[in-house]
C-alpha cells in the first residue's frame, strides 16, 4: 500500500528542492501517495491564509508530511515561522527535533536530538508599554519535567542502538533553573541505560568541540534554541547547510511526523536551479526510515554520501543520485 504523504514545498528553494526529494523516493521504488498543501509566506501574500485548524485536523490522518522551507522576505518576520512551522510542530506534537550528521572528512558522525515544542520557542513572554523609553520585552523558556524527560528517553534510546555515548548540552552554570531540571532528569534517566555513557558540555563549549573535535560526539541532547543553533554549525562542519536534514517526529506515531532540510527558503537563490537538494533528499531518506522503508532509506543514504553525485544544479544532483538507485 502506498504511504500517504503531505506534501509542502513551501517558499523559495523549496518547492525545487522537494521535486528532487521525490524523484529520488521515487527511484528508489518507493510508492508515495502525495496531497499537495499549498502553504508559506507566498501563499500568505496572495490570500493571508497561514495554516487553517482544518488542514492541521486534515494531516492527522496523513502518514508524514514532508516540507521544503516556508518564509519570504516581505511577510513580517514570525509570521510563517510561528504561525505555520511551530503551530505545525506544536499542533502535531513533534517533541523530537533529529538532526544527523555525517561527513567523513571531518570526523563527524553524530546526532542532535533538539526539543521542538518547549523552551524559548513556547512563545511565552509578552510587550509592556510598546513604543515608549520604559518598553519592556520578556521572552522566557519553558521547560516541563514531561517534556524534557520525553526527549532525554528518546535520545537515550538513540545512543543505545549507536555508539552508546550520550552528551546532555545546556547552560547549567548560568540558566540555573531551566538547567537544574535537564541535567536532574538527564541524571535519573541514565541510571535505566546502564550501556550508555553520558557527558555534559556547556553550549559555548561545544561550539569549539564541535569544530575542533566533533569525534567526540555520537548522540547530543539540547534544548530547543541551543538545538536550533548548534545544528546550524552542525551543517556548517559536515559540507554545508545544504546537506544537513532533519526529522521533527512524533514517536509515539499518533500522527504524521514532519521531515524537512535545516536550510530555510534561500530566496537570494530561489529559481535558479542552483540550490543543493541533498540535504531534502535526505530528509526524505529519514522520511522512509520512519514509515519502515529501511531498504530505500539506506540506499539513498549511501548513495548522498558519495561525492561524486555532488555535481552543479539542483536537478543534475537530483538525476545523479536517482540514476545510481534504479
Ligand atoms: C529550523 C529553523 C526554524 C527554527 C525557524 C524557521 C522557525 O531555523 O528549523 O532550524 O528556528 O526552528
Ligand atoms: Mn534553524
Amino acid at each position: 500500500m502506498a504511504h500517504r504523504i503531505g506534501i509542502i514545498g513551501g517558499d523559495g528553494i523549496g518547492p525545487e528542492v522537494i521535486s528532487e526529494g521525490l524523484k529520488v523516493i521515487n527511484a528508489a521504488g518507493v510508492n508515495l501517495e502525495t496531497v499537495e498543501y499549498d502553504l508559506g509566506g507566498d501563499r500568505y501574500g496572495r490570500d493571508g491564509t497561514v495554516l487553517p485548524d482544518e488542514v492541521i485536523e486534515e494531516w492527522r490522518s496523513l502518514d508524514a508530511l514532508y516540507l521544503g522551507a516556508v518564509g519570504t522576505p516581505d511577510v513580517p518576520p514570525g509570521l510563517i515561522e510561528r504561525g505555520l512551522l511551530l503551530k505545525m510542530r506544536f499542533a502535531l506534537d513533534l517533541y523530537v527535533n533529529l538532526r544527523p550528521f555525517t561527513y567523513a572528512e571531518n570526523n563527524v558522525d553524530f546526532c542532535v536530538v533538539r526539543e521542538n515544542t518547549e523552551g524559548s520557542y513556547a512563545g511565552e513572554g509578552g510587550v509592556l508599554r510598546q513604543g515608549t523609553e520604559h518598553e519592556i520585552a520578556t521572552q522566557g523558556s519553558v521547560n516541563t519535567r514531561m517534556g524534557v524527560e520525553r526527549c532525554i528517553r528518546f535520545a537515550f534510546d538513540l545512543a543505545s542502538n549507536r555508539k552508546g555515548h550520550l552528551t546532555l548540552v545546556h547552560k547549567t552554570n548560568v540558566l540555573t533553573f531551566a538547567g537544574d531540571l535537564w541535567e536532574r532528569t538527564f541524571n535519573e534517566v541514565a541510571k535505566e541505560y546502564p550501556n550508555v555513557d553520558t557527558s555534559y558540555n556547556h553550549v559555548d563549549a561545544a561550539c569549539i568541540y564541535f569544530v575542533q573535535s566533533p569525534d567526540q560526539y555520537d548522540v547530543i541532547v539540547t534544548d530547543n534554541l541551543f538545538g536550533d543553533i548548534l545544528t546550524d554549525l552542525g551543517g556548517a562542519i559536515s559540507g554545508g547547510i545544504g546537506m544537513a536534514a532533519s526529522a521533527n517526529l512524533n514517536p509515539t506515531k499518533t500522527g504524521p511526523s514532519m521531515f524537512e532540510p535545516v536550510h530555510g527558503s534561500a530566496p537570494d537563490i530561489a529559481g535558479q536551479g542552483i540550490a543543493n537538494p541533498t540535504a531534502a533528499i535526505l530528509s526524505g531518506a529519514m522520511m522512509l526510515e520512519f514509515l519502515g522503508e529501511n531498504e530505500a532509506a539506506d540506499r539513498i543514504k549511501e548513495v548522498c554520501a558519495d561525492p561524486a553525485v555532488q555535481v552543479e544544479g539542483t536537478s543534475s544532483i537530483g538525476d545523479a543520485i536517482a540514476q545510481r538507485l534504479v
